[in-house]
């Protein structure tokens, strides 16, 4: 097939799958545009497209989630809420040694749009230390670097990105000096993909020669690290154990030793970490078991009335919240990434505001949803998952997202947040420092995550100190 052979039978494969208004204004393109229009057109998989319109958008689609039988998961208690003391300390080494023998990757997913905080930019880019102002990029990397110092590797990061943010990503990372990694330890993956279609299933066009594209979800990244080769280079560097967390949440333990562990002894192929839910209602995922498997069930899909159940000692039932911290086995990554259809990700409907151009060729901004958009979500890993592991976290230590402009989860409440942990692994250091009823220290000061990654790094770092640095206003420990 020649060039223009291969153009006129992609716009028919779009005619048959009766989204031949793809093309309805490529005569009216220059030559640049249209290339454009057909390499996009081209990443399209038309059978994926067809299946999700008929599972999502026309028809019943009553589907939902089934929550008959839902029970909530077990997991391992933290040892100050009653789990056992040994069994963490043996997860402690167990994980320890796994990261010695160099079989630990970090991975962040932040290829999402970040539409909801109103930051122009890649998530990673903005800054949410309280005192020095440091980026969620610097202080994952300064973990990252410290964690491969405590266990004298080094720790590569994958970093999931997607065509609206890997450039703006890679260059912040350029400009930054890979914040202090070695550039060769740090690979970007972008994720695919999907169109967004009209509530009649047909794809739209945001103007005359672009298709209204949106990333496939975080569940996405499973696929992206199979296609772009990146499981091939762990194998190759002999990682077997990938540590997954979101780009939004700075307290997170980037490489939690113990967490590790708790994974590598339980032979899971995918662990997860679950704080007790702060109340009720509160916008997370639970952890819950169905016909003997493990999963998560996302807080718009579980009823309120469920949500707000309680044990008979009044506590909540459905207490598991996911914080989406989570342990993935290489292999198992490979498997649910792959093309096998008994491990595939489901896809999710999202109702959406998205501009479009419409039969005369004019661009509508809606301004109620008009669109559908989907999205696999990687907690729908979990029931393929062997051997799944759920372990308590603490909140305080673990998860002070930013998601909101204002209010909870966000900058300002992840600032005290971090304020809280630092006064804390002070305190557990044996150091005195006034605090307010909340533990927030009455002044603004800053641990660098290139002197501790968690608090028993702290402690022990703290201790080595031969002089200490006095901690008031505008103190920096680095
Ligand atoms: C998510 C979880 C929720 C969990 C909460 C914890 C979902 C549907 N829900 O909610 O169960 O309790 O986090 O904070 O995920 N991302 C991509 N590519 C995408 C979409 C998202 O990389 O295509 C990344 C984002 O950059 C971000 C993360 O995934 O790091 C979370 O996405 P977001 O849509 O903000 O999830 P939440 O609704 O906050």
């Amino acid at each position: 097939m020649n060039h223009s052979e291969t153009i006129q039978s992609l716009i028919h494969s779009f005619k048959e799958a009766g989204q031949g208004q793809v093309f309805a204004f490529f005569d009216q393109l220059d030559a640049a545009a249209q290339a454009k229009l057909v390499a996009q057109a081209s990443t399209i998989d038309l059978a994926e497209v067809a299946s999700l319109v008929v599972e999502h958008v026309v028809g019943s689609h009553e589907g939902g989630v089934d929550v008959n039988g839902l029970e909530p998961a077990p997991y391992t208690a933290l040892p100050a809420n009653g789990g056992d003391a040994a069994e963490w300390a043996d997860a402690l080494e167990a994980g320890s040694s796994a990261l010695r023998a160099g079989r630990v990757a970090a991975f962040t997913v932040a290829g999402g749009q970040g539409t909801r905080l109103g930051y122009d930019g890649p998530k990673g880019t903005y800054p949410v230390t309280p005192l020095t102002e440091k980026t969620l990029f610097q202080v994952f990397a300064e973990k990252i670097a410290r964690s491969g110092e405590r266990f004298e590797v080094t720790i590569p990061w994958f970093i999931l990105t997607s065509e609206i943010n890997n450039d703006a990503t890679i260059a912040a990372f350029e400009e930054n000096n890979y914040y202090g990694l070695s550039k060769d330890s740090v690979h970007f993956i972008v994720q695919g993909l999907v169109p967004a279609v009209d509530r009649d299933g047909k794809i739209l066009l945001s103007d005359k020669g672009t298709i209204a594209m949106t990333p496939d979800g975080h569940g996405g990244s499973l696929r992206a690290l199979v296609r772009s080769g990146a499981i091939d280079t762990m194998k190759e560097q002999g990682i077997d154990i990938v540590s997954y967390f979101q780009v939004d949440n700075p307290i997170v333990q980037c490489i939690d030793p113990a967490f590790v562990g708790f994974h590598v002894l339980g032979q899971s192929e995918l662990s997860s970490k679950m704080v007790p839910k702060a109340y009720p209602l509160e916008k997370v995922g639970h952890f819950c078991v169905q016909d003997g498997n493990a999963l998560v069930v996302e807080y718009s899909d579980m009823p309120n009335e469920m949500q707000e159940q309680t044990n008979e000692d009044g506590s909540i039932r459905f207490n598991g919240g996911s914080v989406a911290i989570h342990i993935f086995d290489r292999d198992f990554i490979a498997r649910a990434g792959g093309s096998g259809e008994d491990v595939k990700l489901p896809f999710h409907r999202a109702d959406k505001k998205i501009p479009f151009v419409d039969a005369n060729g004019d661009i509508v901004t809606p301004d109620a949803p008009n669109g559908v958009k989907f999205e696999m979500f990687v907690f729908d890993a979990l029931p393929l998952a062997k051997n799944p592991v759920i372990i308590e976290a603490a909140r305080a230590d673990e998860f002070s997202p930013v998601k909101n402009a204002e209010g909870v989860d966000s900058p300002h409440s992840c600032k005290e947040d971090q304020l809280r942990m630092f006064a804390r692994w002070l305190k557990a250091a044996g150091e005195s420092i006034e605090t307010d009823e909340s533990g927030l220290p009455v002044f603004t000061f800053e641990i660098s995550h290139r002197f501790a990654a968690d608090e028993a790094d702290f402690i022990a770092q703290w201790n080595a100190l031969s002089e200490k640095p006095a901690i008031a206003e505008g103190a920096i420990v680095e």
